[in-house]
């Protein structure tokens, strides 16, 4: 697609008057990663934003030891990478593609420069960074108040509202993680998530075919998170 209509497409570029998306167009760079590429650790220099064209990106925090817990998982028409630009520190986490993944680039300079120059693309990070911050609230309650059970619960719903997928107390929608990815969102081991999805299909609350998850009563999947 030409980077004329991603950009009409993009969020935080929607508003922006025509000479200032012509100005901006000239500063894009186009790139390609394939599932499980690195595009940035924790703690390296930071002197790009991403856009994401199509594809997921997931934010890590690794381990010493191997493991990592999920901020977040971006995809199309999600920006990241503004963090460094905005505080000059290092990356703040890991970027890795989940599966292929297209994304735009710009250098924090020209970054600085169209915030400096639009006024709602300002305001559409600030809401942004308000966003995350808000999520990752969630995400330090959860694990502090929820067991392993009322947090797996919460992500399906979740993912459920985020897809716009309920109709008559039920819903499906293709999972695209594994197992270890989804309890490295909940910060729960893999085998704890295991044991939890038996015990859901067990009740007859979920069935998962082929990446499809099924949920078969959200009301009684909401009252687990707890
Ligand atoms: P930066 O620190 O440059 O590189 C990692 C990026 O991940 C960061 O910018 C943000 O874009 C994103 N990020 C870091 N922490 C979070 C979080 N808690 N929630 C969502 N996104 C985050």
């Amino acid at each position: 697609m030409a980077v004329e209509c991603l950009l009409n497409d993009i969020p935080l570029l929607q508003a922006l008057p025509p000479e200032e998306k012509e100005r901006l167009r000239r500063s894009l760079k186009h790139l390609s990663l394939r599932k499980g590429d690195v595009l940035f650790r924790k703690d390296s220099e930071g002197n790009t934003l991403y856009i994401i064209i199509s594809g997921k990106i997931k934010i890590v925090l690794p381990s010493t030891l191997g493991e990592e817990v999920v901020l977040a998982v971006f995809s199309d028409g999600d920006f990241f990478g503004e963090m460094s630009l905005l505080d000059g520190m290092p990356r703040s986490a890991d970027a890795v593609a989940l599966e292929k993944t297209e994304l735009l680039s710009l250098e924090g300079s020209d970054f600085i420069t169209f915030l400096q120059h639009s006024q709602g693309a300002l305001k559409a990070v600030l809401r942004s960074l308000s966003l995350r911050l808000r999520k990752t609230d969630d995400l330090l309650e959860d694990t502090c108040f929820l067991n392993v059970s009322g947090r797996l619960a919460k992500k399906l719903v979740q993912m459920v509202e985020e897809r716009g997928a309920l109709e008559n107390n039920q819903a499906s929608f293709e999972l695209s993680l594994t197992q270890s990815e989804l309890a490295n969102m909940i910060s729960a081991s893999r085998e704890s998530v295991n044991k939890e999805l038996r015990t859901l299909r067990e009740k007859g609350l979920i069935s998962v075919e082929k990446g499809l998850l099924k949920i078969h009563n959200m009301e009684r999947l909401k009252r687990r998170i707890k």
